[in-house]
Formats: C-alpha cells, sequence, structure tokens
C-alpha cells in the first residue's frame, strides 16, 4: 500500500479542451507523478497547440500518444509501463500512429526505452520539450526521435501553457526547475538535472494573467521552491559567479512571494515544495503580512531520525526541523503542515521508525504522503548502502505510520469544527451534486450545501460543524 503523492483520480488522466479550431490533429496526452508533470504537460500541450494539435481524451482517436512519466519509484514505472503496451494493437492496427514517452523516466532510460520497448517512436526529456516540433518531423519521416539533453537555462519561461483539466479555479505556476540537494535516495536531480530559477516578470506576467482569466488560486511550484533565487539568468550553483549588480539586484524565494501577493492582492497563493533546509523564517513572515498567502506548508521531513536523516544526506537534524516547525506556528499560529515519510530506508531500524512516529506526533501533520523505500538505479544510495530493510518490515511501518498519520489528521480536522472558514469553491463534491467542495486557507477539504447564487470560484464563509478523517463539513453564513 502506497500513498499517492498527488490526487490519485488525476494519475493518468487525460483532457480534452477546447483549444485552436484550425488544429487537424489529435493529441492524447496522459501525466503520471507529481505537480511538476502536470505543470510541465500544460507546456507540452501549447508547444504542440501550435503544431496543429489539439488534445483529446479519447486515445482511439489520437494522431500522437504522450506519457508524461514519474520515475521516482519502481511501481510508478511499472504503471507506465503496463498503459504502453495497452497501446499496442492500437499501433499495430494504425502504423501512422506516434506513441512518446516525456518526462523522468525518458530521461531515466534514454535510448533503452528505443531499443527495448519497440511500441515508443519518440524519446523527450523534461528539458527538450521545445525541441518536440524538430523531433516530430524525425518520426513523421520514419525513424525513431530522441533529445534527453538536461539544459542549465530552460525554464520555458516564455510560454503560456495550455490548461489542462483544470477547475478553472486553481493553476499550477513553475518557478523553478531541477534538483541540486542529492537526497541519496532520490532520482529527481538525474532526470531533472541542475536548479534553475524563472524570471521573475514572467512568474508575475503569468499569475496576472491567470487572475485576469478568472484563476483564483496559484500554486507555486518546484522541487524546492525555497531555494528560489533569480540573479537573471543560469544555474544556481552558478551564481558565486554572478556580476556585482546581479548579486545586488537578486530576486529570493520570499521576494518573490511578496512580489506575487502584490500582484494579485485577491489571488490565493500557496506553494510547493518545501525544503526545511533552504526555508527561511521571512518566508513565514510573508504569510502572516499577506492574507492572500494561504497558511499551509508541505515540509517533507522523510524520517524522524537524525541517522536517517544523515544517511538519506538532508542537511538538517530532526531538532532543526522541529525548530523551524515551533518558529513557524509562532509566526503563523494558524499555519497548518502535511509531510512525505520514507519507511525502511537502508539500514533503518526499529528505533529509528520510532523517532519518526514521534516527530509527527510532535508536529501533528495536517496529513501526509508516506512511501515504503524503493531503490532507484544510480542514486547514492543504490550505489553506496544497501536496501536492506525487508519488503515484509517496510509495509509494516508504512501502515503504522498511515494509521499514526489517520489519528493526526482526525485530531487537526476537529481542531477546525466549531469555527467560521473561508472557502474557495472548485467545485461540485463528487458524493453528492447537492454540494459543493473546496478548501479553506489551511488546505483542508471542506463540503457544504450549495445555497442559490453560489458559483465555482466563490469564496464564500462557512460554519464547520463536523468533519470526517479527511474532510471538513459545513453550511455557508
Ligand atoms: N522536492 C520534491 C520531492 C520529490 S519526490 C518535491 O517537489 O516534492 C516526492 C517524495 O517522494 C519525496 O519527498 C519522498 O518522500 C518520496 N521519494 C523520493 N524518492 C523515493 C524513493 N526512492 N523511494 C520512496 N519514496 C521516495
Ligand atoms: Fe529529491 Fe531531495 Fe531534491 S527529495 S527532488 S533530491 S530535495
Amino acid at each position: 500500500m502506497e500513498q499517492k503523492y498527488i490526487d490519485e483520480s488525476k494519475q493518468g488522466e487525460a483532457y480534452a479542451i477546447a483549444e485552436r479550431p484550425e488544429n487537424s490533429k489529435k493529441l492524447f496526452l496522459e501525466s503520471y507523478g507529481c505537480q511538476m508533470n502536470f505543470s510541465d504537460s500544460e507546456i507540452v500541450a501549447s508547444i504542440l497547440s501550435q503544431q496543429g494539435y489539439n488534445t483529446t481524451a479519447n486515445v482511439e482517436e489520437a494522431d500522437l500518444i504522450l506519457l508524461n512519466t514519474c520515475s521516482i519509484r519502481e511501481k510508478a514505472e511499472q504503471t507506465v509501463r503496463m498503459r504502453l503496451s495497452q497501446f499496442k494493437k492500437q499501433k499495430e492496427q494504425n502504423p501512422s500512429l506516434t506513441v512518446g514517452v516525456l518526462g523522468c523516466m525518458a530521461e531515466r532510460l534514454k535510448t533503452k526505452f528505443l531499443e527495448e520497448e519497440h511500441l515508443v517512436d519518440l524519446v523527450v526529456g523534461p528539458d527538450a520539450y521545445r525541441d518536440l516540433p524538430n523531433l516530430l518531423k524525425e518520426t513523421e519521416g520514419g525513424s525513431d526521435a530522441i533529445n534527453v539533453i538536461l539544459s542549465k537555462e530552460e525554464t520555458y519561461a516564455d510560454i503560456s501553457p495550455v490548461r489542462l483539466g483544470g477547475n478553472g479555479v486553481t493553476a499550477f505556476v513553475t518557478i523553478t526547475r531541477g534538483c541540486d540537494n542529492m537526497c541519496t535516495f532520490c532520482v529527481v536531480p538525474f532526470t531533472r538535472g541542475r536548479e534553475r530559477s524563472r524570471d521573475p516578470h514572467s512568474i508575475l506576467k503569468e499569475c496576472t494573467e491567470l487572475w485576469e482569466q478568472g484563476y483564483k488560486e496559484v500554486t507555486l511550484l518546484g522541487q524546492n521552491v525555497d531555494s528560489y533565487l533569480w540573479y537573471g539568468g543560469g544555474p544556481k550553483k552558478d551564481f558565486a559567479k554572478a556580476s556585482e549588480l546581479q548579486k545586488a539586484t537578486a530576486v529570493g524565494f520570499a521576494q518573490l512571494l511578496e512580489l506575487v501577493a502584490q500582484a494579485v492582492p485577491q489571488m490565493r497563493i500557496r506553494f510547493a515544495t518545501s525544503n526545511p533546509q533552504d526555508m527561511s523564517l521571512d518566508v513565514f513572515r510573508m504569510m502572516a503580512r499577506y492574507s492572500n498567502i494561504c497558511k499551509y506548508v508541505h515540509l517533507p521531513v522523510q524520517s524522524g531520525s537524525d541517522r536517517m536523516l544523515e544517511a538519506m544526506n538532508r542537511q538538517h537534524t530532526r531538532a532543526q526541523y522541529l525548530e523551524l516547525i515551533q518558529q513557524a506556528k509562532r509566526i503563523v499560529p494558524e499555519i497548518a503542515f502535511s509531510q512525505d515519510m520514507i519507511v525502511g530506508f537502508c539500514g533503518e531500524t526499529e528505533r529509528d521508525h520510532l523517532d519518526t512516529m514521534s516527530l509527527m506526533r510532535e508536529v501533528e501533520y495536517d496529513y501526509g504522503y508516506m512511501f515504503a523505500y524503493s531503490e532507484r538505479p544510480g542514486t547514492p544510495a543504490h550505489k553506496k548502502m544497501k536496501d536492506d530493510v525487508p519488503a515484509e518490515i517496510k509495509q509494516r511501518r508504512l501502515s503504522e505510520i498511515i494509521s499514526l498519520q489517520g489519528e493526526l489528521s482526525r485530531k487537526r480536522m476537529e481542531s477546525y469544527v466549531g469555527r467560521e472558514h473561508e472557502i474557495l469553491i472548485e467545485g461540485t463534491s463528487k458524493k453528492d451534486p447537492n454540494q459543493w467542495k473546496g478548501r479553506n486557507s489551511q488546505n483542508a477539504v471542506c463540503v457544504f450545501d450549495k445555497m442559490p447564487g453560489q458559483k465555482v470560484g466563490d469564496t464564500v464563509q462557512v460554519h464547520v460543524y463536523s468533519n470526517t478523517q479527511g474532510t471538513l463539513i459545513g453550511h455557508t453564513v
């Protein structure tokens, strides 16, 4: 049992949206994995809409099938392989159909994909999407095409994403790409390359346009948003080589948050993911200062044991993490946290596991994403450590932390009961067509009866009178 990183119901979903009427070709585009992949797919759809492709949710009518893939755990890769094998028959029947793999698996497996999975014609890594038009020309000529070159500069800053499958209310805006952290278990630095930040002007422009189009919430995305640093372009690692002027005018994450909060003062602002080692108290101060910055931080810690944190190459101790949480709660009293945890990492003992459980109790996370360690080829852990915790023990520890998180979530949800919350309506509840579904500032989902005059995108005051483990139940005030 593995809890999914993002909304499970959306994994692998393909969307059709109204695009250019003059386009005659059909693109079926499915995304797997993290929010960044979903956001990247919007860039891909935008690039291909200039090449005559509109998206379709019906795979049967597709001229081009693209899977935007995830490598984070072995299971994520298996899901994609299974999906690819389903296209085999369609490809036999329609030889002009092109099938491509994008994203992290493309980057990790490179030409292996073309050699081993004969179903694939096209392999494109996360920094090479601008090359798609050329690569498609190659496949039209009958040959396979591949570009998995990673870039130190590419941020797709000037590309206006085509918003896929959203609710028209919430949108993702990418602010950094890549990661320089080298957590020993993680494949991301290898599949997404060096960390680089996007020009703040293009971020502000995108947020302002979203507001004008009727969006009410943006989530600023990066592997490590708190490490955002704009000094004129190039990877963060090269900042030392920047000119004096570049250094003096550099923009960090707290400043970027403030710029966005001021540029779209009615827009709700969220961000993900934060890494404890890079998070400054200034970010919490901005949250306290601007009411439109949501009072919620996803702050993965991975383990509550100092031994494990060190083995994972996380650059902080348990005590430092707890201190950060405490400071945050002092600056933003109503703040909520969520976590990512890995159980069964190399050498993890029962003692380490208990440390993780006690840390969870201490922080009282609203919710979390929990995983059994999955060894990834090429990572430092794979090269230098032993994946020595037996699968049954990983599973048992995983169930224990999932069940503990369940208790904590229930407790946190209970603490929201009996109060009024500002809820942004995102759509109709899946369970009851007479109810709305939205979230409060702390990112807790809330359902409540629809009232005349209310619509998707409205922000309403809701009195919460009850809760389940993961949902608040209320009525409009
Ligand atoms: N900073 C990134 C982290 C990406 S990976 C972000 O934007 O969220 C998301 C989560 O997957 C990690 O926090 C970690 O908990 C989990 N994860 C990463 N590699 C893993 C592995 N090899 N096995 C199990 N879980 C892993
Ligand atoms: Fe992975 Fe650690 Fe970066 S989890 S994405 S290497 S912060």
